[in-house]
C-alpha cells in the first residue's frame, strides 16, 4: 500500500528502462568511510544507475549525534580506518580506489556540510543531491533519542534542515571492513539490499521532477537482524515513540565513574505520543518483532497546536503582558 504509487515509474521504465528515476545521491555515516555496510549500499545504488557520492568520516564517529566538528589539522594525525589513508594525507580526500567516495576528518554532520559546500559543488554533474542517504548503521537507531545520540541520525537531520531529503539506514549488524564481504551472503550485503529496497521503493514512488520529501521531511528506518535470504522483510510505517529505550546511569567499579543501562521500565516521557499517528506501532517495537521499520520525521520539534500548548502558554502569559498581548 506504501509504494503503490511506484508503478507510476514502472509504466515510465518500459520506456526509459535505466534512466527511470535515477538521481544524485549523497551517502555518509557514522561508521566511517570504509564501512562495508556504506560500501555495499554504495555498489547497489550505483548499480543500479544512480549517480552517488560519499563524503563520510575517516574514522569511526558512533555517538555523535549533529555536532558539527571541523578539523583544525590540515593533515590527518593518524591513520585513516583500517589504514586505507596514512598518518600525514590531507585532511579532506578521495580514496585512492574510488573517485565517488571521499573521506573527511569530521564529524558525520560536518562531512554533509563539507559534501554540499566544498567536494559536490566541484562536480558539473551534481552540485546539490536529490536525497542523502546516511548508513546503514551497524546496530538500530530507534527511538526519539537518536536524534542527539546517534551519528547517523545526526547527518540525515542536518541533510534535512539543508533543505534536502534524507534517509537515516540501520542494520542490526555487527562492524567490518568494505574489502572483508566476500559474497552476497554476507551480513552487510543483506543490510545494503534490504535498504535499497526501502530507498529504491521510495524513490521510484516520486513523480518525476517532484522532491523526494515534502520540505523538512526525512525519513528513519530500522532493519531488524537478517538471515540467510531475508531481504523481502515486511516493512511497516512506524513512529518513533512507543517502546524506545533511554539511558539509565549506572555506577561502574572505579568509584567516580558510570556506564549506562537502559531504563526499565521504559521510560514514559521518551516514549509519550505527541506527533503523528497515534495508532502507529513504535519502531523499537516493529524491529524486535522482526520487520524493518520506517519513521517518517519531520524538523519541527515544535509543540503541536492544542489544548495543551494553549493553557500552558496561557499560564504562562499571565506573568508577562507583551506574551499575551501577542496572542
Ligand atoms: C600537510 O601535508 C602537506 C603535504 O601533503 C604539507 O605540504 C603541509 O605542509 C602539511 N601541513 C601541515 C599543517 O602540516
Ligand atoms: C539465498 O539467495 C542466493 C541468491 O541470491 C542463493 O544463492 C542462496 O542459495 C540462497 N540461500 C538460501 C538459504 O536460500
Amino acid at each position: 500500500m506504501w509504494f503503490s504509487s511506484s508503478f507510476a515509474c514502472v509504466a515510465v521504465a518500459l520506456s526509459l528502462l535505466r534512466s527511470c528515476n535515477a538521481i544524485n545521491i549523497l551517502m555518509s555515516n557514522d561508521d566511517g568511510f570504509a564501512s562495508a555496510n556504506l560500501r555495499q549500499l554504495f555498489n547497489i545504488l550505483t548499480g543500479a544507475g544512480h549517480n552517488v557520492y560519499v563524503v563520510a568520516p575517516v574514522i569511526g564517529q558512533s555517538g555523535q549525534g549533529g555536532r558539527v566538528i571541523f578539523t583544525s589539522e590540515a593533515n590527518l594525525t593518524g591513520p585513516s580506518q583500517y589504514g586505507l589513508i596514512p598518518t600525514g594525507a590531507p585532511s579532506i580526500g578521495s580514496d585512492p580506489a574510488h573517485d565517488h567516495i571521499f573521506y573527511y576528518n569530521g564529524t558525520p554532520a560536518a562531512c554533509i556540510f563539507v559534501a554540499l559546500d566544498y567536494v559536490l559543488p566541484t562536480f558539473a554533474d551534481f552540485a546539490v543531491p536529490d536525497l542523502v542517504l546516511s548508513g546503514p548503521n551497524y546496530g538500530t537507531n530507534l527511538g526519539p533519542s537518536i536524534w542527539s545520540l546517534s551519528g547517523t541520525a545526526g547527518a540525515a537531520y542536518t541533510a534535512t534542515a539543508r533543505s534536502i531529503p534524507a534517509i537515516a539506514l540501520s542494520g542490526s549488524n555487527t562492524d567490518l571492513p568494505y574489502f572483508a564481504v566476500d559474497g552476497p551472503e554476507h551480513d552487510a550485503h543483506r543490510v545494503a539490499l534490504a535498504s535499497f529496497r526501502v530507498v529504491q521503493a521510495i524513490i521510484q514512488s516520486t513523480p518525476r521532477g517532484q522532491p523526494i520529501f515534502p520540505l523538512g521531511y526525512g525519513a528513519n528506518v530500522n532493519i531488524p537482524p537478517l538471515s540467510s535470504n531475508q531481504t523481502s522483510l515486511p516493512i511497516v510505517q512506524t513512529r518513533m515513540t512507543g517502546g524506545a529505550e533511554v539511558d539509565v546511569a549506572v555506577p561502574g567499579k572505579t568509584p567516580g565513574t558510570f556506564t549506562w543501562a537502559n531504563m526499565s521500565p521504559r521510560a514514559r516521557g521518551l516514549n509519550k505520543c505527541i506527533n503523528g499517528d497515534c495508532n502507529l506501532p513504535g519502531e523499537t517495537q516493529v524491529v524486535a518483532a522482526g520487520k524493518i521499520a520506517l519513521s517518517l520525521y519531520t524538523i519541527d520539534y515544535t509543540a503541536p497546536a492544542g489544548s495543551k500548548t494553549a493553557s500552558l502558554m496561557q499560564r504562562i502569559a499571565v506573568r508577562f503582558s507583551d506574551l499575551m498581548a501577542r496572542r
